[in-house]
């Protein structure tokens, strides 16, 4: 019977050995509604050389892709380039399978590594701009701590130009394609990962584009541990993550509320058209039928935040301190916003509102607030809040 999980040749010498995940629908509060990969690379030099593996399940999946190429035995250096489970869950079971002469990990890698699997075997650590030598290709090794964890760094097959660059420019995305021009409804997916993933390192991000840009640094391909394989819009998703991390909010608004008696959601939708009427593009989420993380991908290119509570039992609504304590961490700037509800006796919740956005960085304008259901009165000055939001949205800032 033949073996249908083959390895995918990305160049000459190196080959895409990692696994599809089709079934997963939540990564540590992510919605991942269109799945994702684990990415792992062969490098066919005179070492056989492993980049990253794989969650710990899919070991199988990844040894019958290795196995497509060569004999797993003949591995002579794994790389762990991120040591968060998703790419080193299979790690102790490989090395147990393979025993390569080596393995190595940025020095925070080696401790985290330790940290997570308490019987590996030695990892060794490399540092800022060492090499190695695979038997005539170099591989090299640049640190980039916190793009997303202390021990996240970056390898660099000089004479492919290939960076390996674990969650750095990837997607959560599951295919049968492994090129970027093979998936051409990338977009979403590449913005909600850097909303839910690397907003709070923007200036981290900045530092590094920089960096490449100084040094004149330009990969010819650039290989993820998730979604595909950056080989034709190299430069598109580097000017995207700049974008992204400068964080220049546009003329968008994002509405994100939820309701107990419809009341505080005529509130949201009369805000919405005034935003709208100042030709603000304006997105409505109630929050019992959308995702934190998509919230957060809206958010990520938009100037304004509202958010809408009723009060139940002197606090905002759970859905709602789900979503800013959420937002709160991944440390969105430069936004406007205003909190906005309706409450039937105090109406606390939109004071704690108002302090999340403020407590958020978001400079607020004065709350709307009605007690039970919005009169006329009410609804116009939810109207007039979008009006203003939107105003404000176009001056310089
Ligand atoms: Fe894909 Fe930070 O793990």
């Amino acid at each position: 019977m033949k073996e249908p999980l083959k390895a995918v040749r990305i160049t000459d010498k190196v080959y895409w050995v990692g696994a599809v995940d089709w079934d997963i629908r939540d990564f540590h509060g992510y919605s991942t509604n269109r799945g994702t990969s684990y990415n792992a690379y062969l490098i066919l030099a005179e070492k056989p050389t492993l980049i990253d593996t794989v969650k710990a399940p899919f070991l199988p999946e990844m040894m019958a892709r290795i196995s497509s190429v060569i004999d797993p035995k003949a591995i002579r250096l794994v790389v762990s380039n991120h040591s968060e489970m998703d790419h080193s869950g299979a790690l102790p079971e490989l090395l147990k399978l393979i025993e390569p002469e080596k393995v190595v990990a940025s020095p925070a890698g080696v401790k985290a590594l330790r940290a997570h699997f308490h019987d590996l075997a030695p990892v060794q650590a490399v540092k800022e701009g060492e090499s190695l030598d695979l038997g005539g290709d170099r591989l090299s090794f640049r640190m980039t701590p916190m793009l997303h964890w202390p021990d996240s760094m970056f390898s660099y097959l000089e004479s492919d130009g290939v960076l390996f660059s674990n969650d750095a420019f990837g997607m959560h995305l599951a295919s049968l394609s492994r090129f970027d021009d093979e998936v051409p409804d990338w977009r979403y997916e590449a913005a909600k990962y850097y909303a839910n993933i690397l907003l709070p390192f923007s200036d981290i991000v900045l530092a590094l584009l920089d960096k490449f840009d100084k040094t004149g640094f330009s990969p010819k391909m650039i290989a993820p541990d998730h979604g595909p394989i950056w080989r034709k819009d190299v430069k598109m998703i580097m000017s995207l993550w700049g974008a992204w991390a400068r964080q220049k909010g546009t003329d968008k608004a994002v509405i994100v509320f939820d309701t107990m008696w419809g009341s505080t959601e005529k509130l949201a939708l009369a805000a919405a058209e005034g935003l709208a009427a100042g030709g603000t593009k304006t997105v409505v989420m109630p929050m019992r039928l959308s995702h934190r993380s998509d919230v957060a991908t809206e958010l990520l290119d938009a100037g304004a935040l509202l958010v809408g509570s009723p009060t139940i039992n002197r606090q905002m609504f759970p859905t709602m301190a789900d979503v800013l304590s959420y937002l709160k961490g991944l440390k969105p700037r430069s936004k406007i916003g205003a909190a906005f509800g309706s409450y039937g006796w105090a109406g606390e919740s939109i004071q704690q509102v108002q302090d999340a956005l403020v407590a958020m960085g978001v400079s607020t304008c004065e709350p709307v607030k009605c007690q039970y259901v919005p009169d006329a009165a009410a609804l116009a000055s939810a109207y007039d809040l979008g009006q203003k939001i939107s105003a404000k949205l176009k001056e310089p800032r």
